[in-house]
């Protein structure tokens, strides 16, 4: 055999990679699994998305910063929703979905033992990819009493002198906490007094949120901070792989010597597609959170059964429960899963600030929702 690298020695296949195996053994079993575990769209991209990808007749290499009209599109995106000026010429830069800007950021910036602050609770791929690059995850926590926004005092206390690069992902998935004014305004002086860079990864500032802001939007921001978003979520195109990173040129242009390297240009009816959804009217948002206003209330109801507790006023795709009290995360999870063929996610997988609660999605019909909610009222 051959030996594998050094840096993956410490990685592991991502969780849902694993467990989804499980969830499809189990449905080629025979169960009736519902899938309230991952944050995949169900509902359909605007139709002028995919009336705009049917057009396209291009099949050549791309630009490997995405042709003019998505850079124009995205500023102008920027500019409406998080009033936010972005120069398309060297502020913008398309990438195949927000997670492979993470492993771009990370090659960009990161050597071999610096290190990198990363949320607990927070999205998995930050550590992972710290890893795949042979620097060291520093997790910082967040917690519910501080509306799961980073401690300062205890963050400066830290030994900062290896970090290069500081995570953070407002609004927050998996809690669905939102950022502050004030909390930005204070990420941005940390990682100036700290020279470490800030990446604010915003995926989900669209879904059940009236108040998107950007990092990008406060005094001094460009200096230390860059942003990554998606279409992902926002126009249920996770399939699609649009994402962008967003800010200083010459943040931007390290990046761009990453990916110019690993990618040649994103498929052109694809970025026809995006410049079609990030042209379209609030209206289109509207219309997808009203569905999944509708959704929440219902597994709201499922908490009430389960007699989980959350927080009313978090947003994104996902409802964060606490779990009464005797019970853990993967006690409740199996529970559900083998008792009742319902697939939900621990929190643990989000770090150890997650232990304690369970993720619902909203990526599933009201339906079957509505049928989670008969299957476990049975007993
Ligand atoms: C916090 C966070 N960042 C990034 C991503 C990746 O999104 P994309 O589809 O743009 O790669 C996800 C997807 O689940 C996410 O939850």
């Amino acid at each position: 055999m051959i030996e594998i690298a050094n840096r993956l020695k410490d990685v592991k296949e991502y969780y849902f990679s694993i467990i989804l195996r499980e969830v499809r053994a189990l449905i080629s079993e025979g169960k009736p699994i519902i899938n309230l575990g991952i944050g995949s769209p169900d509902l359909d991209p605007p139709k002028e998305v995919v009336n705009a990808l049917k057009k396209a007749d291009v099949h050549g290499y791309q630009n490997y910063q995405g042709i003019p009209q998505i850079r124009q599109s995205i500023a102008h995106f920027y500019d409406i929703n998080y009033t936010v000026v972005l120069n398309p010429e060297n502020e913008i830069l398309p990438l195949m979905g927000s997670k492979e800007g993470i492993l771009h950021i990370s090659m960009a910036y990161l050597n071999e033992g610096d290190e990198v602050l990363i949320p607990n609770p927070g999205y998995p791929t930050y550590a992972s990819v710290t890893k795949l690059v042979q620097a060291k995850p520093v997790f910082y926590d967040l917690d519910a009493g501080n509306n799961w926004q980073p401690d300062f005092k205890a963050l400066k206390s830290l030994n900062l002198s290896k970090v290069k690069i500081m995570w953070v992902n407002y609004p927050h998935m998996p809690t669905g906490a939102t950022p502050t004014n004030d909390l930005f305004k204070k990420l941005i002086e940390f990682g100036k007094e700290h020279n470490i860079l800030i990446v604010n990864d915003n995926p989900y500032s669209f879904i059940l949120n009236n108040d998107p802001k950007s990092i990008l939007a406060y005094k001094g921001a460009k200096d230390v901070a860059i942003e990554l978003n998606s279409l992902s979520k926002t126009f249920n195109m996770s399939g699609w792989r649009v994402g962008m990173v967003l800010g200083n040129a010459s943040y931007i242009n390290n990046i761009l010597k990453v990916k110019s390297n690993m990618d040649s240009g994103m498929y052109y009816g694809i970025q026809q597609g995006a410049i079609a959804a990030l042209n379209l009217s609030e209206n289109w948002l509207e219309s997808n959170n009203k569905i999944y206003r509708e959704r929440r209330k219902l597994v709201w109801e499922i908490c009430d059964k389960l007699k989980c507790t959350y927080d009313t006023k978090s947003t994104g795709l996902f409802v964060w429960a606490k779990i009464p009290v005797g019970k853990t995360s993967e006690l409740m999870t199996d529970e559900l899963l083998y008792e009742y063929d319902v697939f939900v996610t621990p929190g643990t997988i989000f770090g150890s600030k997650g232990k304690g609660y369970i993720r619902f999605s909203l990526c599933i019909d009201e339906l079957k929702i509505k049928e989670v909610l008969t299957r476990i009222s049975k007993n």
